[in-house]
């Protein structure tokens, strides 16, 4: 990494999750064509100019490797490094051996200048649910153990934390506490970040900021009880790391809605 003044981003990044694309790229969910969102979305981040992006799972709504290579093309429009992990609608074998040539990597971490990057797999096969495994709980505690000096941010696809929307929460990571007794351990890490509700949610757990991002394509209404659509556009979340451990985040959203959505829909 270059050295930059301390008021210039050491590192800036775009998070673009639940792009939801299908193999047929005429897909559509909820009625809107998933690819056209995605490609709207992109060229968004790229006026930004990221030095790498995440995307946090729900890349592929059918798992297909026809759907995978869609999201590859279109992520490497960025010209920038894709860290990609699985979502419940990814299959996270496909997943690996799909988004594993350029620009996109499946890799479990990343140090990156002052900064450490934890991707974490939080799906269970066969279940809209998320469950962080032992051997996930392990390869975090190690490597947070391993790098006590460098600020670290640590990517997910379900959320950790209740968001306060019933049927969204009844697919949370189900075993928090395990997750937060590791982070507690570790004052180096300074965000959690996921993507699964479509929405914008900012908390802090402590001194640590709790981000989710919006989908690339349909939005899920905040705080709703039940499954409901939320009239907002797509957008994305980017951020700016400083070598001192701090930064600063925002999400950034197309103009309109790229279509029409089924607001009758019932669920996804
Ligand atoms: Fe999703």
């Amino acid at each position: 990494m270059p050295s930059y003044a301390t008021d210039t981003p050491a590192l800036r990044i775009a998070q673009i999750t639940d792009t939801h694309l299908y193999a047929d790229p005429d897909g559509e969910l909820l009625g809107l064509n998933t690819r056209h969102c995605l490609q709207q979305v992109i060229e968004l981040v790229a006026q930004r100019r990221p030095h790498l992006a995440v995307a946090t799972g729900d890349l592929t709504h059918d798992a297909s490797a026809a759907a995978y290579q869609m999201v590859r093309r279109c992520f490497s429009q960025l010209g920038v490094p894709v860290y990609c992990l699985p979502g419940n609608h990814d299959e996270a074998t496909a997943l690996r051996n799909n988004m594993n040539d350029e620009p996109c990597h499946s890799v479990p971490c990343l140090q990156i200048g002052d900064w450490q990057m934890l991707f974490m797999d939080s799906t269970v096969s066969g279940s809209e649910g998320g469950h962080l495994g032992e051997q996930e709980l392990d390869r975090l505690h190690n490597a947070l153990a391993g790098s006590p000096g460098s600020p670290a941010m640590v990517w997910l696809h379900h959320q950790p934390v209740s968001i306060g929307s019933r049927w969204l929460d009844t697919m949370a990571v189900d075993n928090p506490g395990a997750f937060f007794e590791i982070i507690d351990r570790y004052p180096q890490v300074r965000a959690i970040v996921w993507g699964h509700v479509h929405q914008c949610f900012e908390r802090r757990h402590k001194a640590i900021r709790l981000l989710a991002t919006p989908s690339t394509c349909i939005q899920f209404l905040p705080n709703s009880e039940d499954f409901a659509i939320d009239r907002v556009a797509p957008g994305y979340r980017w951020f700016d790391l400083y070598s001192d451990g701090h930064f600063s985040t925002g999400v950034e959203r197309l103009a309109a809605i790229p279509g029409s959505i089924d607001l009758d829909a019932s669920g996804y």
